[in-house]
């Protein structure tokens, strides 16, 4: 019976698809959005693809159990299902028809560049996942600021506020300067990476707007990670403790074949 496969594509270089995720798409029709039309256009040549946003939910629906007659179809996920994928309606009505890849997230793909653990014991108690989009339909500034604060490595999708308000609420929820890193178009051409902290960030854009949205309306593909985990500075002391506390009498559980 042909599936339904729902891949996370990671961030855009196509490098960072799973084996997995490229063995699903052998035999598929493909339902992607951009820029993976272009990023993976190597790995699609002679396929059928599609754009899942050109259908409503029902009519699309009735093209992929169409196409499922004949071939496997496969939705490339941008970085994965974890999070801020709007596929889940599709998932659910496929049931188990389906299949979900897993993916390399664009957190993963922002830790990577970072060089950052994102939660490091003793500087980070808390990483919060969120976007300005999702925050409700209140005062998304004030619920913003709530969950920014010592100790929380706040990972930021889709942001929709103008870079000197989202500094501000930042500075208010923080209560300090903290170090804050924008990724954009991470493992894409046009990569930029900057690191400042929240009262140089402004300067450091020099104007440059990472947030605007492109001509079909969607948000840019910026990431933002705010907190102290970016660079407090990590000893050896952390690993020592651990060591006496938890991994040493561990050894006996060596993987076969170490010395
Ligand atoms: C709908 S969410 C997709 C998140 C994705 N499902 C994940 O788990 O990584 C889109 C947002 O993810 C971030 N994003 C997606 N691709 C990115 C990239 N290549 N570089 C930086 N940020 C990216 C941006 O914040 C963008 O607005």
């Amino acid at each position: 019976m042909k599936r339904v496969f729902f891949i996370g594509a990671g961030p855009g270089d196509p490098r960072l698809l799973t084996l997995q995720g490229r063995d699903c798409l052998e035999q598929a029709t493909v339902f992607l959005l951009k820029p993976y039309d272009e990023t993976f256009a190597g790995l699609l040549s002679g396929k059928e693809v599609l754009v899942p946003f050109d259908y409503d939910y029902q009519p699309l629906l009735d093209l992929v159990r169409e196409r499922l007659q004949t071939t496997d179809v496969a939705f490339l996920i941008p970085g994965d299902l974890t999070f801020y994928a709007p596929f889940q309606g599709i998932v659910d009505h496929f049931g188990e028809r389906a299949t979900v890849v897993a993916g390399v997230g664009v957190a993963n793909a922002a830790s990577a560049v970072l060089k950052r653990t994102l939660d490091l014991p003793e500087i980070c108690e808390r990483t919060v996942v969120v976007s300005p989009r999702t925050l409700g339909a209140g005062d998304r500034a004030a619920a913003l600021q709530r969950l920014a604060g010592p100790g929380v490595t706040l990972l930021i999708y889709m942001n929709t506020f103008p870079l000197e308000q989202l500094v501000a609420i930042l500075r208010r929820g923080y209560g300090r300067n903290v170090p804050i890193a924008l990724l954009h178009r991470l493992t894409l051409p046009g990569e930029e990476v900057v690191c400042a902290t929240l009262d140089s960030l402004v300067t450091a854009c020099a104007g440059r707007d990472f947030f605007s949205r492109d001509q079909a309306g969607k948000s840019s593909l910026t990431l933002v990670v705010v907190g102290e985990s970016l660079a407090a500075p990590v000893d050896g002391r952390w690993w020592d403790s651990k060591r006496k506390t938890t991994w040493q009498g561990k050894s006996q559980e060596r993987p076969a074949g170490g010395s």
